[in-house]
């Protein structure tokens, strides 16, 4: 099959295209048959070596993925709900997405077939397209897990997300609107800015030219910022923080911010941190199961900035390290890439 691998961590240029053995479904695994993938920062990271991970060798990229069931292992059982209900259904041919691997040994998705254990696989709603599924599939999981896993949003609360057209914020904007939270977002140009306004939410403060303090504070107290900068200016976010507010970090493995403790603490405010990939295959699960119940009923949508072929998995990477690490990219949306 075709796949896009490292055999070492460096720059983009490190990753290859070209053949690597079919992947088999042993034990609890089942053969996908990859239409689309998409990159996430994380992607970038780990190819570069910044984030440490055991890695396979050679090393397919990626963590997301969405396709078809080519094959189903012998040890495979679905999982069943708590009334004993099968929760997905795998069988060959079913349309199915997951994210979270090339991760902690498991290999990654950027190939023509993946090899995933079932544990991960959710099925892909008739309506939604490949290339959405796969769009969504980690920033999905981990904006539900930030607002509702950790920051147990409510019905009729404020958010703020920073970046609101970005991979995560995007999500963010919209699942707290589903819920019918009311939401401010950060956009850097008046066109994501407009887009933001799209998704549904109500105050988008233009980053680059506005006054983020004076805007926020005639808007009101947050009960749940998101932070996704990698550089977060957390006396802002404590200034803006309801009492019992919660702010969910998710970003900035090397950020050591300045941490505002008195006007924390003393208004019962907390803090939780956490990583996607941290969270069990059921509360990922979960999670997913919400999201495609969004999309199929048109409440979340993915945005997609480019699309290219598989081949093209280091420019990708180029892009993406564009948006997340410079902050130059004029790129709104994901970038999907689909397999041959
Ligand atoms: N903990 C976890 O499990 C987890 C999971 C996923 C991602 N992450 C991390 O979360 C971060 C975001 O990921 P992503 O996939 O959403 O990245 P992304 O798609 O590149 O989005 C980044 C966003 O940040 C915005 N931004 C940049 N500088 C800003 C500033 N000074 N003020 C306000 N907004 C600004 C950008 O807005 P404009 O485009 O409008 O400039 C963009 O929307 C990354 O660092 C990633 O590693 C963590």
């Amino acid at each position: 099959m075709k796949a896009a691998f490292i055999e070492r961590p460096g720059p983009p240029e490190v990753i290859c295209y070209g053949d690597l053995p079919d992947p088999k479904p042993d034990g609890s695994k089942v053969l996908v048959r990859v239409e689309a993938v998409s990159v996430n920062p994380i992607d970038t990271y780990i190819r570069a070596g910044s984030v440490p991970m055991e890695l396979p060798k050679p090393y397919i990229v990626g963590c997301d993925l969405a396709g078809v069931v080519e094959e189903v292992g012998p040890d495979v059982t679905p999982p069943l709900d708590a009334e004993g209900r099968q929760i997905v259904r795998l069988a060959k041919g079913d349309r199915v997405w997951c994210s979270n691997q090339g991760m902690f040994g498991r290999q990654g998705t950027f190939a023509q077939y993946a090899a995933v254990d079932a544990c991960w696989l959710y099925p892909i709603p008739a309506a939604v397209a490949s290339t959405d599924a796969a769009a969504l599939a980690l920033v999905g999981i981990t904006a539900h897990l930030g607002l509702f896993t950790h920051g147990k949003l409510r019905p009729g609360e404020k958010v703020f997300v920073n970046g609101g057209s970005g991979g995560v914020g995007s999500c963010v904007v919209q699942m707290a609107r589903a819920v019918g939270a009311s939401v401010a977002t950060t956009a850097g140009n008046d066109q994501k800015a407009e887009l933001c306004r799209k998704l549904g939410a109500e105050l988008v403060i233009d980053y680059r030219r506005e006054q983020i303090d004076k805007l926020l504070g005639d808007f009101g107290p947050i009960d749940l910022w998101f932070e996704t900068l990698r550089e977060p200016d957390l006396e802002l976010a404590v200034r803006h923080l309801a009492p019992r507010g919660r702010l969910i970090l998710m970003a900035g493995r090397d950020a050591r911010p300045v941490f505002p403790l008195g006007p924390f603490y003393t208004r019962d405010c907390s803090a939780y941190g956490f990583a996607m990939f941290n969270a069990t295959p059921d509360k990922q699960r979960a999670a997913a199961l919400q999201i495609n119940d969004w999309t199929a009923r048109g409440l979340l949508k993915a945005l997609i900035g480019k699309v290219l072929p598989l081949s093209e998995t280091a420019e990708a990477h180029r892009l993406q390290e564009e948006k997340t690490l410079l902050g130059r990219s004029h790129l709104v949306g994901k970038i999907v890439l689909v397999a041959p």
